[in-house]
């Protein structure tokens, strides 16, 4: 049994916390056979997730209104379509103001949208989507209703950085700090919803020609590792269907006439989709803007911005590796509780330290970064290799995209084993430094699929093996300057955990304590926030050329890594 393939191991609890991280960097194997329970997992999958939030977009609408006073008259218009089951007082920046609205049916949602009329004021093209706004209603009815408490505002953006510097300074241990840090950034519920009412927008208005349409989320806004206000990536499926799943009415003697694109097909045709799509939504749909059509990249992309969810979207029509890649992260941020926190502090560190970037560049992504903390991660056995939910998968489990990418690894989490490594975030996130402070990057390249370091198959700074189509490097666009800026702060953060350690023994001396010092400015007033340095930024059409990574010009370095590493003592 694949399980057999994790051996025990005794944790050294007498030793040193240094002696011990040393004693785990072996490759020791720590799952125990003891099942999970239902309150240290969800056991909700991926799918379930999916479905669920897709239903929820579906009984719901988005109202704007004058201000928070304006809920009890909503509320009252709502009850005339059907029972609400929540109602969230959404704001962007104080500037505009939101109802979302979830009905208990959609059906419901449907009424309220078919009773609403389309604007006059302006020439707007008529257009039935759930994003509607309520006129001021000049009849007062005296007498009548009740004036309904309005719901504390919610947004999307994350906690203010003075009220999470706060809390920091707060928590009781470096541990604390890390999940203090985690529950400030992350995406809320709201956040999730307003995502998935953007998709079903799109959904929605394409919908009447192309019934089978799907437009799902994937990437942060659904693995679990969002951050709040972080961008939607979008995959549009007009009704191909995947291998496995079969058309309903298979047995009917009528047959649709459809459109026989002989002049282009395969990536033309993905293509010359795309741009009708992106004319669709740039000159008919209401919400969109910025509209920037990105066709030539490896995987053609249209990015625009909804002025209503304020949410920048990056929508492609044939990603479906990466979404079955979002249900990866997913699990792996399910199978544990630290890994989640652990990679949020770890992308907050890279932040602060200049090491990523809002815009792609020759920068490490956010991504890499996720796959570097779950290489560690499976490494100290706190995770499985993909290989063995390879291995473990059932029937239930096989995906295979249109283009023959087998996705096929084990869902069910139940059937997998809880890790018997017990160390703290805070123990975690040192191993984290001290294992990549020494790691070998010239020649070592990450596999996550066997969760062992491989021998680099190319010539290219970073490798980090594409777990799902394995013949790419995640990290290919990391310049060798950008990797040794990684190398050099990963050496600093190791040591300066080193000092923080010893300072959490001997008596903390500041009140920016613990591992706010790997994210402060050096006068400790605020966290970093390092400016884009012009030479480093590239023009986004330049990153998706289809000649893909062109990253070949040499940069003067930053640092010399060796100059840089500071002295241990
Ligand atoms: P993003 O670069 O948008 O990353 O890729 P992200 O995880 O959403 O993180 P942020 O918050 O936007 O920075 C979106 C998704 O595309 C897939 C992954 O599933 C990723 O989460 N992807 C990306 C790949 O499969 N391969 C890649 O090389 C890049
Ligand atoms: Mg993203």
């Amino acid at each position: 049994m694949a399980l057999r393939m994790f051996k025990f191991c005794t944790v050294l609890r007498s030793l040193p916390m240094r002696r011990q991280r040393q004693c785990f960097s072996g490759p020791l194997s720590i799952l125990a056979k003891r099942k999970f329970s239902s309150e240290t997992r969800s056991l909700q999958s991926f799918d379930e997730m999916i479905d669920m939030r897709r239903g929820q977009a579906q009984r719901s609408v988005l109202v704007q209104v004058y201000s928070g006073n304006s809920y009890s008259d909503l509320s009252e218009l709502c009850h005339e379509f059907g029972k609400v089951r929540e109602t969230f007082y959404y704001t962007t920046n104080e500037e505009l103001h939101f109802m979302l609205v979830e009905f208990e049916s959609k059906e419901s949602a449907r009424k309220m949208m078919d009773s609403a009329t389309f604007g006059q004021q302006m020439p707007a093209v008529p257009c039935v989507t759930p994003f509607l706004w309520m006129r001021a209603n000049n009849i007062k009815k005296a007498g009548k209703g009740t004036l309904c408490p309005c719901p504390e505002a919610v947004s999307d953006s994350e906690a203010k950085p003075e009220e999470i510097l706060h809390q920091m300074r707060s928590a009781q241990s470096i541990s604390q700090q890390i999940s203090v840090l985690r529950n400030l950034t992350k995406m809320a519920d709201v956040g999730t919803r307003l995502r998935f009412l953007t998709a079903r927008q799109l959904e929605m208005s394409l919908s009447g020609a192309f019934p089978l349409i799907k437009a799902l989320p994937f990437g942060s806004s659904v693995n679990g590792f969002g951050k709040a206000g972080c961008d939607l990536d979008l995959v549009l499926q007009l009704g191909g269907l995947e291998e496995g799943q079969e058309i309903k009415s298979q047995g009917s003697r009528l047959v649709y006439h459809g459109k026989n694109n002989q002049s282009c097909n395969g990536r033309a045709l993905v293509q010359r989709h795309m741009e009708v799509i992106a004319d669709f939504i740039q000159h008919m749909l209401p919400g969109f803007s910025k509209i920037q059509r990105i066709l030539h990249a490896r995987v053609p992309i249209i990015k625009f911005r909804h002025d209503l969810t304020m949410v920048e979207c990056d929508l492609s029509m044939t990603n479906m590796t990466a979404l079955y890649m979002s249900e990866l992260l997913y699990l792996m941020g399910e199978i544990d509780s630290r890994v989640r926190p652990l990679v949020c502090f770890v992308r907050k560190w890279a932040q602060s330290n200049g090491l990523t970037n809002q815009t792609p560049g020759r920068w490490i992504s956010n991504f890499s970064l996720t796959l570097l903390t779950i290489f560690y991660l499976q490494k100290k056995m706190v995770l499985p290799s993909l290989g063995t939910l390879i291995h473990l998968a059932g029937p239930n489990d096989k995906r295979m995209t249109a283009d023959g990418i087998n996705c096929t690894f084990l869902r069910d989490l139940s059937n997998l084993s809880i890790s018997k490594n017990e160390e703290t975030l805070a123990e975690l996130l040192t191993g984290f430094f001290d294992f990549y402070a020494g790691f070998d990057f010239a020649s070592k390249g990450l596999s996550l699929v066997s969760g062992k370091e491989m021998p680099k198959p190319e010539h290219c700074p970073l490798y980090i093996e594409n777990p799902m189509e394995r013949y790419l490097n995640v990290s290919k666009n990391v310049s060798p300057e950008e990797t040794v800026r990684l190398q050099v702060e990963l050496r600093n953060s190791s040591w300066l955990l080193e000092q923080i350690q010893d300072e959490e023994q001997n008596g903390r001396e500041s009140q920016n304590w613990g591992v706010l010092k790997l994210l402060l400015k050096s006068d400790t007033s605020g966290f970093k926030v390092p400016k884009p340095k012009t030479f480093r930024l590239v023009q986004v059409k330049d990153l998706f050329s289809e000649q893909e990574n062109g990253f070949s010009q040499p940069r003067p370095f930053l640092r010399d890594v060796n100059k840089s590493k500071p002295k241990r003592r």
